[in-house]
């Protein structure tokens, strides 16, 4: 059976996932592999819809229902399109994934993290990454970086709780060292992509474990 690669990017809002995302999507087809590049939450048209319920400012949401629509959302972007990408042997890129959930559902909003990881296997049904990025960039710049863009609803969320979110990646990254690399997101978006390049080479290159 063919087997692909499922990367992900992961990181504080305004980090540079987005344009990494789409930096390494394009590095990788022109390299020869096959990829999907896709996002968190969305990435189908019925997960996209309930991103626009999450992130849209004038809707109030309970903790745990965010948590349920981000897992909504992953089952059916996880079944839809990520499974049956990797199956046929595509590189799937996502911009956020199953981490997200636990730095800003588990850290950020205080939910119990057995409760997010038992929810991220459950909705994932087990999917793991195979190589996360886990953006690392001052608060400076991720503010200077989202200067004058609206806000969605996470992004207005007070300074406390971005920090949570914050230590909670590094966390993550602590925890499954293997699978999650820490990338230095300062400098251009073209450093940043050289820095990104030469860890998913490594990876991809390399003998999957
Ligand atoms: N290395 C960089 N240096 C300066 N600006 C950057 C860099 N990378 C991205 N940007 C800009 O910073 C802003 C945020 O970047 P981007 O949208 O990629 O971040 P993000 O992590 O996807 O944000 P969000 O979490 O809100 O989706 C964009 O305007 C983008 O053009
Ligand atoms: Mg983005």
């Amino acid at each position: 059976m063919k087997r692909g690669w499922f990367i992900t990017l992961e990181g504080p809002d305004g980090c540079g996932k987005s344009t990494q995302a789409g930096i390494l999507a394009e590095r990788l087809k022109a390299a020869g592999y096959p990829v999907r590049l896709t996002r968190e939450p969305g990435g189908t048209p019925l997960a996209e819809g309930f991103r626009r319920l999450i992130l849209d400012p004038k809707n109030r949401v309970h903790p745990l229902t965010e948590l349920f629509l981000y897992e909504a959302s992953r089952a059916q972007h996880t079944e839809e399109v990520i499974r049956p990408a990797l199956a046929e042997g595509i590189i799937v890129v996502s911009d956020r994934y199953s981490d997200a959930t636990v730095a800003y559902q588990g850290y950020g909003r205080k939910i119990p993290l057995k409760t997010v990881t038992t929810l991220n296997q459950i909705a994932a049904r087990g999917l793991k990454p195979h190589l996360t990025l886990l953006l690392e960039v001052s608060e400076r710049s991720t503010r200077e970086r989202t200067q004058g863009r609206r806000k969605d609803r996470m992004e207005n969320e007070k300074v406390s709780f971005l920090a949570r979110v914050r230590s909670g990646y590094r966390a993550i990254a602590r925890k499954e060292p293997q699978r999650v690399k820490l990338v230095n997101g300062e400098g251009s978006a073209r450093e940043v992509a050289e820095r990104i390049w030469a860890v998913v080479r490594a990876k991809i290159g390399g003998k999957r474990v």
